[in-house]
C-alpha cells in the first residue's frame, strides 16, 4: 500500500489520517510535536480497523526518520486560525514552524508529493517549494476542492438538487479574494442563474468567500477540519491512484493566468506525477478582474512573507 504521512495531528491532521484509512488508500504515518498525542490517536484509529475490516496501517510518531519513502506528505501543522485573527496574522509563526517541517521531510522522501494546508495557504505552499527544493509539479496546496465544495454545499441547500449534480470551481487565492466562477459552475449541466435568483446567488458567493471565518465563528477554538481533511482525501486519491483528475488546487504559476512566481488556485490535472497539467479556462474581462485582485493579495503575502523570514 501507498505511504501517506500527515504532519500535524491535530483536527485536520488526525481527521484526514481516519479518511485515508477508512477508505484504504494509504498507510498512514501521524507526525507531531506533542508527545504521545500522535502515537495515541493512531493507535486508537488502528484499532478501528478490525471492526471495519480494513488493513490501513497507521502509526504516530514524532521522530521524522519515521516518515522515509512517504508517497505524499501533507503538511497540516501550525496554529490554528483564532476568532478575529485573519489568515495574514498567521503568517510568520506558521511559515517557520512549515519551513522546518518541510526540511525535515523531504530528507527521507526526496520523491514525495506534497499537499499543503496550513494556512495562509497560498504562501506555506510557496515556503514549501522553496525549503524542499522540489519541482512545481511536486507541490501543491489545499484550497480550491474546500471553497468549491462549500460553494456546492449552499447549492444544494438552496435549490434541493443532490450535490452529486452540482458542480462548482473557486480559484484565486484563498483568502476573502478567492473567485467564484459561476459562469463555469452548473447545475446538471444549467447555468446557477436558471436555479436562483441573483440576489440569492451573490449571498452564496460571499457566504463562500467567508466560508473559513463563519466555521472559525461558531467554533471559538479552531478552524474547520472535515471538509479540509476530505478535500485532502480527494487530492492523495487521484495522485495515487493517476486518476488524471481535473480539481481547483493551489499551484506555482510560470505565466499560466497571466500570473508568475506565485501560488494560486486554479483547475489541474492531477496523476501520478503530480499537478500534470494546468488547465487554463477562457476567462472573460471581469473574472480576470477578479483574478488578478486575487493575485495581488497573494503577492502581497508572498512579498511580505520574503520580507520576514529567511526563504
Ligand atoms: N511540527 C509538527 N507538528 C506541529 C508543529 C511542528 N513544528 N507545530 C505545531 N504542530 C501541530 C500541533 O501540535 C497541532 O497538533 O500541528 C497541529 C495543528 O493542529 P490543530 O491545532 O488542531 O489545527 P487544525 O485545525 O488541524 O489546523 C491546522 O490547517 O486548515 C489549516 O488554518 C488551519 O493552519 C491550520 C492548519
Amino acid at each position: 500500500m501507498a505511504k501517506i504521512s500527515v504532519i500535524g495531528a491535530g483536527m485536520t491532521g488526525s481527521t484526514a489520517a481516519h479518511w485515508l484509512a477508512e477508505r484504504e488508500i494509504a498507510d498512514v504515518v501521524l507526525v507531531d510535536i506533542m508527545e504521545g498525542m500522535p502515537q495515541g490517536k493512531a493507535l486508537d484509529l488502528l484499532e478501528a480497523m478490525p471492526i471495519i475490516g480494513k488493513d490501513a496501517k497507521i502509526s504516530g510518531t514524532n521522530d521524522y526518520a519515521d516518515t522515509k519513502d512517504s508517497d505524499i506528505i501533507v503538511i497540516t501543522a501550525g496554529l490554528p486560525r483564532k476568532p478575529g485573527m485573519t489568515r495574514e496574522d498567521l503568517l510568520v509563526k506558521n511559515a517557520n514552524i512549515v519551513g522546518s517541517v518541510a526540511e525535515e521531510t523531504i530528507k527521507y522522501s526526496p520523491n514525495a508529493t506534497y499537499i499543503v494546508l496550513t494556512n495562509p495557504l497560498d504562501t506555506m505552499t510557496y515556503m514549501t517549494m522553496k525549503k524542499t527544493g522540489l519541482p512545481a509539479n511536486k507541490v501543491l496546496g489545499q484550497a480550491g476542492v474546500l471553497d468549491s465544495a462549500r460553494m456546492s454545499a449552499f447549492i444544494a441547500m438552496e435549490t434541493g438538487v443532490s450535490v452529486q449534480n452540482i458542480n462548482c470551481y473557486v480559484l484565486g487565492g484563498h483568502g476573502d479574494s478567492m473567485v467564484p466562477l459561476t459562469r463555469h459552475s452548473n447545475i446538471a449541466g444549467v447555468p446557477l442563474e436558471k436555479y436562483i435568483e441573483a440576489d440569492k446567488l451573490e449571498a452564496i458567493l460571499t457566504r463562500t468567500r467567508k466560508g473559513g471565518g463563519e466555521i472559525v465563528g461558531l467554533l471559538k477554538t479552531g478552524s474547520a477540519f472535515y471538509a479540509p481533511s476530505m478535500a485532502v482525501v480527494q487530492m492523495a486519491e487521484a495522485i495515487l491512484s493517476d486518476r488524471k483528475l481535473i480539481l481547483p488546487c493551489a499551484v506555482y504559476l510560470d505565466g499560466e493566468y497571466g500570473q508568475k512566481g506565485i501560488f494560486f488556485g486554479v483547475p489541474v490535472m492531477l496523476g501520478k506525477d503530480g499537478v500534470e497539467k494546468i488547465i487554463e479556462y477562457e476567462l472573460n474581462d471581469d473574472e480576470m478582474t477578479a483574478l488578478q485582485a486575487s493575485a495581488n493579495a497573494v503577492t502581497k503575502s508572498v512579498e511580505e512573507l520574503k520580507g520576514l523570514v529567511e526563504l
